[in-house]
């Protein structure tokens, strides 16, 4: 939980509004319970920390922050996956609330291409969810590295930060 408390405390300091975390991570929980067909949160050491395996989309695990389709251990990214991430989309709350409630939508919006198409053939219907689900993901992900807080204060100067 001390990760939550630092990404909560940050934007005191640096203000920027993608660096927020506002949804319930209890409320997400169960909410994750809509993605968990398809996704897996497992963690470095091999402990599937939510979900039942499923590997259909991407390890959520420290999905806040990441870079947009750079996971080497999935290889199924849509070409506009990995375009909006090589353009520097990460996945803070800003890109991950609209995101999951329109996958191919984000990403036409981002790439600014009407033939943009995710692979996500899934929409979170409520945008209080999609908040939750989010702050629940960061409240079983790692640590905030050092970098990733250098991030999260140099965020309006370097939108393409992250790592991969
Ligand atoms: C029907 C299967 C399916 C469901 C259900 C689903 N997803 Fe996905 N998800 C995918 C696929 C496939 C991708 C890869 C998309 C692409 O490359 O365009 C993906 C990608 C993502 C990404 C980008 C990850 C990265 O590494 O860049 C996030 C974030 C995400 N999903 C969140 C969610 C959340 C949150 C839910 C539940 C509300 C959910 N997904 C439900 C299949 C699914």
């Amino acid at each position: 939980m001390k990760k939550l408390t630092a990404i909560a405390a940050l934007p005191l300091l640096a203000a920027p509004a993608f660096a927020q975390v506002t949804g319930d991570a209890a409320a997400g929980e169960s909410v994750f319970s809509q993605c968990q067909s398809c996704h897996v949160v497992e963690n470095e050491a091999g402990e599937i920390v939510a979900g039942r395996n499923s590997r259909t989309g991407p390890n959520l695990y420290g999905v806040a922050l990441r870079q947009a389709g750079s996971l080497d251990t999935y290889d199924r990214y849509s070409d506009s996956m990995v375009e909006a991430g090589e353009q520097g989309m990460v996945w803070d709350e800003a890109n991950f609330v609209p995101y999951v409630q329109d996958p191919t939508g984000h990403l036409r919006e981002v790439l600014d291409s009407r033939r943009a198409r995710g692979a996500m053939s899934y929409r979170l219907r409520d945008e209080q969810e999609a908040y939750d689900v989010y702050a629940y993901l960061v409240s079983i992900g790692p640590e905030l590295t050092e970098e990733q807080q250098g991030f999260l204060m140099d965020a309006s100067e370097m939108p393409a930060g992250g790592d991969s």
